[in-house]
């Protein structure tokens, strides 16, 4: 087996209010491999992605691609994985979502004429090439996340590290985003509540409870041993017919 991109050993992460977020968490990520992360509100899953790539720094040990995360790696690492944020509105800066999406590009080094084309690109591949222009805090919030997850694929990291990033998309939006992370080659993370994609996307599923990783398997293992499936269209009464007395009390 070669060596895993993501390892993470013994972590544990107790925020300043004294809240302990990460009791012990163990976590290898194959090369080309996607895992879903799944768990309740309040688990520890944001929490942990955070650490992927520094922004948050607890006990244990991280390391990606053999680094160990530390002061004197962060930057080596940053370029490796990158992060979409559960918030789009922690992602997005920049005056225009062009500039936003072109940002990372140009902080690496390419001309705006090498970064810019390839901004528009990844705008055009999440949808959203018609509104470059547009000020990002006026995006609705579907636009927003498809911008925050074209910076973070206009990088092309090696490690692509998703939290929700479905919360604000349409169903459409959901699909094409499902499409477009199936035909990357990258090893991946994606934290979801949504069951349906996690299936469609990852063939491993890790299940969080109080900070600590208690369940792995596919996520349809996950789903049924957490009862954590949505149940099947109601069986209830049918709608009233037409012409009816029911009134809809919409
Ligand atoms: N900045 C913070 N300060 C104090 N406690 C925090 C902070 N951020 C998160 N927490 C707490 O840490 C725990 C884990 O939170 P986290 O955001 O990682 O959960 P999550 O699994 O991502 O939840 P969700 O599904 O709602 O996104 C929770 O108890 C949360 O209240
Ligand atoms: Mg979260």
């Amino acid at each position: 087996m070669t060596d895993p991109v993501v390892q993470v050993a013994g972590l544990r992460y107790r925020y300043p209010d004294g809240t302990l977020a990460l009791d012990g968490v163990d976590f290898r990520l194959e090369k080309g491999e996607t895992v879903a992360v799944l768990g309740p509100n309040g688990s520890g899953k944001s929490t942990f992605v955070l650490h992927l790539n520094g922004l948050l720094q607890g006990e244990g040990t991280v390391s990606v691609c053999g680094m160990r995360i530390g002061h004197e790696t962060l930057t080596p690492v940053r370029r490796k994985v990158g992060l979409v944020f559960q918030d789009p509105d922690e992602q997005l800066f920049m005056p225009s979502v062009l500039e936003d999406v072109a940002f990372g590009l140009l902080n690496s080094g390419l001309k705006p004429e090498e970064a810019l084309p390839k901004a528009r690109h990844f705008l055009r591949l999440v949808g959203m090439d018609h509104a470059g222009e547009k000020a990002p805090y006026h995006l609705s919030g579907g636009e927003k996340q498809r911008v925050a997850i074209a910076g973070v694929l206009a990088m092309q990291p090696e490690i692509l590290v998703l939290d929700e990033p479905t919360t604000f998309l349409d169903p459409p939006g959901q699909r094409d985003l499902l499409a477009l992370l199936r035909s990357l080659p990258q090893a991946m993370i994606v934290v979801t509540h949504n069951t349906l994609f996690a299936e469609s996307l990852a063939a491993r599923a890790v299940f969080f409870e109080r900070g600590k990783i208690v369940g792995e398997g596919t996520p349809r293992e996950l789903l049924d041993c957490f009862n954590w499936s949505l149940p099947g269209p109601s069986r209830g009464q049918p709608p009233p017919a037409a012409g009816s007395s029911g009134q809809s009390r919409l």
